[in-house]
């Protein structure tokens, strides 16, 4: 059992990546994103000042996500954690190391997964999702093979999301430079940071992740 963060900027591939695993290797997929874009369509308070955030591109408050993230690992069983866009300030990664040892855990490794900023734009701006399953599609890279139909639940339920627009990207990398990348030392420091090529082919990049999480033994 392997607990990962999958770290990276908006559009590096984090979600694309988390969703295989889940599916190869039974782990457990934990998206503060995803989280969050459940929270907002509950109408609460807490959700519409959620949504507002979100899609600015800034960050939700700390609490929040991580009284999020601790009711969900306490209700949820697997073959390991995958901490996708978890976590995303110093003040997060600290709350998520002593949760883990609360629970007698630990992380294994931390995935940073590089791709540069011209990139991310085209991911982004090219980007669409079923709404049914969550499959994630690109108009360029992925799309899908009947026009309009999710590939694997044959939804038509397909939609692009509210903060994928030049503004809000703008602000998310931003956010990332100043409030995330900090995590690459913190975790460098740690001896469990990891660096693959974000930008190769999808597969090439799941073989990437593989060799990270099965690290053959030299001969
Ligand atoms: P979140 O949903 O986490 O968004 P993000 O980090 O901005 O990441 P994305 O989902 O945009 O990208 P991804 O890396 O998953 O890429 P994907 O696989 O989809 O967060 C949204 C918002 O919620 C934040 O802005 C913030 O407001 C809030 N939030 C979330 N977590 C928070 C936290 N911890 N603290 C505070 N606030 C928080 O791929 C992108 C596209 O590229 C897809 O179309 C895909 O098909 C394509 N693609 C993927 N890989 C490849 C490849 N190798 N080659 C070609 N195309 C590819």
């Amino acid at each position: 059992m392997k607990n990962i963060i999958l770290l990276g900027p908006p559009g590096a591939g984090k979600g694309t990546q988390a969703r295989k695993l889940v599916e190869e290797r039974g782990m457990v997929q934990l998206s503060t994103g995803d989280m969050l874009r459940e929270a907002r369509t509950s109408g609460t308070d807490m959700g519409k000042k959620v949504a507002a955030v979100m899609d600015g591109g800034g960050l939700v408050t700390d609490e929040i996500v991580i009284g999020l993230i601790e009711e969900k690992m306490k209700g949820s069983r697997g073959a390991g954690f995958i901490f996708d866009g978890f976590p995303r300030t110093l003040g997060q990664a600290d709350a998520l190391g002593a949760m883990l040892k609360r629970s007698g855990q630990h992380l294994d490794s931390v995935i940073e997964m590089r791709v540069d900023d011209d990139v991310l734009v085209r991911r982004i701006s090219g980007r669409y999702t079923c709404g049914n399953c969550g499959e994630v599609y690109h108009d360029e890279t992925k799309p899908t093979a009947k026009a309009g139909t999710c590939d694997v639940c044959g939804s038509t339920d397909l939609k692009r999301r509210a903060d994928d627009n030049a503004e809000s990207l703008k602000t998310r990398l931003m956010e990332y430079y100043k409030k995330t990348s900090p995590l690459i030392g913190y975790y460098y420091a740690q001896h469990l940071l990891r660096s693959i090529d974000g930008l190769a082919e999808i597969d090439d990049v799941a073989k990437a992740m593989a060799d990270v999480l099965d690290p053959q033994p030299v001969s």
